[in-house]
């Protein structure tokens, strides 16, 4: 299957493209498709990774159902005969990376739930100690040291540019006590159990990034589900904090554009053929050990 940049569908307006996925309108729902783009420092590359969409799209639903005991969430239709049955023009070139879905209002903040110290976080609590965000952090802990118990740092969902972190407080003052308390609670326990599962194959869950939203019913788990470029997952047996760990899904991206003189400004340059190659296989690599199954064949 050829690399899925761009999707285009005749038969419903184009509401979003975002880095990664397409999003339609369907009136009540939305069909979201997930295309093959990869982007490092925000910024989208050239080229894609083949079978990205697919992968990304496999995992989530994968999540999504494993979890749905914890709360609600927004997947109606996955199976690609009923997707093509319900929107007009959809094709092959969609199928195993689209879903049709519940339409939300996406809370203002992203929710981020950590069990280990890394990336954003560790910037801050360097920088402003352990009290940072209102949080209650311990002194001397390494970039990648394991905290206590999961902490919930939310962050901004920002239109454009980085995403920032904030403390519980600023949340509230978004979304409102109550929603905020949900969401908390619900992304403590969705990493508590994808945390305890990834343990089983050898995977640290670092840290995950959720998005919830709000339906007519009610707070919603909306967006992708526990993939690797909302998670940070880390070999269990190559973990050693005292700097950034090797990351499973964008490492040789990052590690190629480091040799790059790009200003990590727009437009991202092209992926050589063996960084895409090896990039697809930690992708799928991920997914293989997290679900127990290979991607399915097309
Ligand atoms: N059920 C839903 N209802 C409404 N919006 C949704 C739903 N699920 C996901 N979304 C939104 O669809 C978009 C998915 O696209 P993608 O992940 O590519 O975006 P992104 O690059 O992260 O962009 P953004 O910066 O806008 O979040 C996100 O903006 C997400 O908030
Ligand atoms: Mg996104």
């Amino acid at each position: 299957m050829p690399v899925l940049l761009q999707s285009t569908l005749k038969g419903a307006d184009l509401i979003h493209r975002g880095k990664v996925r397409d999003t339609y309108d369907l009136g009540d729902s939305l069909l979201i498709v997930a295309s093959d783009r990869i982007s490092a420092f925000d910024v989208i590359m050239e080229n894609g990774i083949p079978d990205k969409g697919r992968i990304l799209t496999q995992m989530s639903n994968y999540w999504f159902r494993k979890l749905s005991e914890v709360c609600p969430h927004h997947l109606q239709v996955t199976d690609d005969e009923q997707i093509r049955q319900r929107v007009p023009g959809w094709d092959e070139s969609l199928a195993g990376r689209s879903v049709i879905v519940t339409k939300a209002q996406p809370l203002t903040i992203e929710c981020v739930a950590r069990g280990y110290i890394a990336g954003s976080l560790f910037k801050d609590y360097r920088r402003e100690g352990g009290q940072t965000h209102g949080l209650d952090l311990p002194d001397g802990l390494l970039d990648g040291s394991r905290l206590s118990e999961p902490i919930f740092t939310p962050a901004t969902k920002a239109t454009e540019g980085h995403d920032e972190n904030i403390g519980f407080r600023e949340a509230v003052d978004r979304v409102g006590r109550e929603v905020a308390e949900t969401a908390r609670e619900w992304t403590l326990e969705l990493y508590r159990r994808a945390a305890d599962h990834s343990a089983t194959v050898g995977l640290l869950l670092a840290d995950t990034k959720f998005e919830f939203g709000l339906t007519e019913d009610g707070l919603v788990w909306i967006d992708e589900a526990l993939t690797p470029d909302s998670s940070r997952y880390w070999e269990a047996s190559q973990w050693k904090p005292g700097g950034p760990q090797p990351s499973f899904d964008k490492q040789f991206v990052r590690d190629y554009l480091e040799t790059l003189a790009w200003d990590k400004r727009p437009p991202g340059p092209r992926l050589p053929d063996d960084v895409v190659e090896k990039t697809k296989q930690k992708y799928l690599e991920a997914f293989r050990r997290v679900t127990g199954h290979e991607l399915p064949a097309r």
